[in-house]
């Protein structure tokens, strides 16, 4: 049976719709594979919504696991600077919560379930984030003027939020398994610590002064992940020297000093076999380098010791100054604050001097 002309061009239209609809989707897809923060997921989520719905505010807010409240935690427009919160049940997003079913409201002004506040509002559409059987937010796309959405808009919603919950339940899972890693890389280092002749909680002060002193020195987010992963595992290469020099009580003599020395060798030897801890290498190998070129175990000067090194130098020095160790009492901080500015520009970068004392000025 022939196809009549209407039929062709609605059935055309149809198509190039789908066609337009899948291209956006897939777009949204490479975009939100790259990215693991929760937050930036969130926000490219109201940004491509925004793209695909004719809207004046859209929200995403997710149910709080601990308190179980849903949170605004990305938007557009107002919707952008309300910290509102909802009971799950509460309003048209705690309804939507709720049930886990999409909908269309184009006259609000008619629900009974809509919160009127100071918010002014005429349509809106309402769709769950759903992960397996269970819900973990919404999204809320309105207009001021009547918008008349359609069963349409609401499917095109509806495939946004799927790929929406699975990304942020990806970048969740992500997050919980970088703090599980780092836990366990931490209590790995604090065995390794044990070992030592140092009282405790060296590795962790080590790692907090290191942080600290990034931040002053305004290292990006990647660099300062580098730089926490760094400080923790800085003497993981002390795993490697034997008990009677590590343990030493008296001055090592030169043979054992040597040997002491080489757990920055040892560190790298550590980390090499494992491809996540690549980029840290250098970090851990060149702790002990000075800026004059006078450190070990390669000598390096200036910037060819990486900066990560470079930072964990003043942290484990400051740290080993202001501790109590076998053969001396701590000395105070002031003592070691100006004994790490006399050494900026022979032992250490004067810029990571710089961002330290300004990060311990407003620490204290
Ligand atoms: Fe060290």
């Amino acid at each position: 049976m022939a196809t009549s002309e209407y039929e062709k061009k609605a059935l055309g239209k149809e198509t190039l719709a789908k066609y337009r609809e899948l291209i956006l989707l897939y777009d949204i897809t490479e975009k939100l594979a790259a990215s693991l923060d929760p937050q930036e997921v969130a926000s490219l989520i109201i940004q491509e919504a925004n793209k695909l719905i004719n809207a004046n505010k859209v929200s995403l807010m997710l149910i709080n696991e601990n308190t179980g409240l849903l949170e605004v935690i990305a938007g557009l427009g107002d919707e952008a600077k309300t910290k509102m919160s909802l009971k799950v049940g509460e309003g048209i997003a705690g309804y939507i919560a709720l049930t886990g079913k999409a909908e269309i409201i184009n006259n609000l002004s008619d629900d009974p379930r809509f919160l009127v506040g100071t918010r002014k509002v005429s349509s809106m559409m309402c769709a769950p984030l759903r992960i397996k059987d269970k819900t973990i937010g919404v999204i809320n796309i309105s207009s001021e003027e009547p918008a008349n959405y359609t069963a349409e808009d609401l499917k095109l919603l509806s495939a946004l939020t799927l790929q929406a919950a699975a990304a942020i339940e990806n970048a969740r899972l992500y997050d919980a398994l970088k703090e599980a890693f780092l836990t366990a890389v931490s209590t790995l280092a604090e065995t390794i610590e044990k070992r030592d002749t140092y009282t405790g909680g060296h590795t962790k002060r080590v790692m907090e002064y290191s942080l600290a002193i990034g931040k002053y020195f305004g290292l990006p987010d990647n660099e300062m992940e580098r730089l926490k992963l760094a400080a923790v595992l800085h003497d993981v290469g002390k795993i490697g020297v034997r008990d009677d020099i590590l343990l030493k009580n008296g001055k090592l003599d030169e043979e054992e000093y040597r040997e002491m020395k080489r757990h920055t060798i040892y560190g790298e030897e550590v980390l090499k076999y494992i491809k996540y801890f690549k980029d840290i290498i250098p970090g851990v190998k060149s702790h002990h380098e000075r800026y004059d070129g006078k450190g070990y175990p390669e000598g390096l000067s200036g910037t060819q010791i990486d900066i990560i090194a470079r930072i964990i130098a003043v942290g484990d020095t400051f740290d080993a100054m202001t501790s109590d160790r076998p053969y001396r009492n701590a000395l105070s901080k002031e003592v070691a604050y100006a004994e790490i500015k006399k050494c900026a520009g022979s032992q250490f970068d004067p810029e990571v001097v710089r961002a330290f004392l300004k990060a311990m000025a407003l620490n204290n």
